[in-house]
């Protein structure tokens, strides 16, 4: 069991003109599996208060995972990586790199999303694109490792080497 916080990330979701989709995407996933969602909420694409948040829910919540969804494009107001790099201590590019490979089978517009993952503390923080089909697309190769890369950010993962993961 680990804790989990929802960020979707929306100009429009955040001022009510769009339902969040995307989050309740990730809320449904994640309902099949062993996690607990301890924080969940919409902001919009401001890089301030997105790494704000982050930080909040990191030190004070002291949720093991957070997922953002939302914001990892190229338009002018897409910030959400940025303000991810702006609050982690080390970047875990696995993620991303697992998440793109596994995306581009399904579209070639994966290429697009500027999503990043990383750690601040105990706390491993991980970027996905905002819609409903492609929190599918990239929760699905990530989600079989998250419980092993909470462990081993804790200290209390064992050995890799040894297992069978
Ligand atoms: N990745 C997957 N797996 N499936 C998708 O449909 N959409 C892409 C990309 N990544 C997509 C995807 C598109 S169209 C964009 S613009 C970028 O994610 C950024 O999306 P965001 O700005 O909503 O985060």
């Amino acid at each position: 069991m680990f804790t989990v916080g929802i960020l979707t990330v929306s100009d429009k979701g955040w001022s009510g003109e769009r339902q969040d989709r995307s989050g309740e995407a990730i809320r449904g996933i994640l309902s099949t599996m062993d996690v607990h969602i301890a924080n969940y909420e919409v902001l919009p694409d401001e890089k301030e208060l997105i790494a704000q948040k982050l930080v909040e829910w990191a030190d004070k919540s002291k949720v093991d995972v957070i997922l953002t969804t939302g914001g990892t494009g190229l338009s002018p107001r897409d910030v959400t990586p940025d303000a991810t790099l702006s609050v982690v201590d080390r970047v875990v590019p696995g993620f991303a790199e697992a998440m793109r490979a596994e995306s581009l089978k399904k579209t070639r517009m994966a290429v697009l999303s500027r999503a990043v993952a990383g750690t601040r503390g105990g706390c491993l923080i991980i970027n996905l694109p905002g819609s409903p089909k492609a929190v599918r697309e990239c929760l699905e190769p990530i989600l079989p490792v998250l419980h092993h890369a909470v462990e081993t950010l804790k200290g209390q993962g064992g050995e890799c080497a040894a297992s069978e993961l």
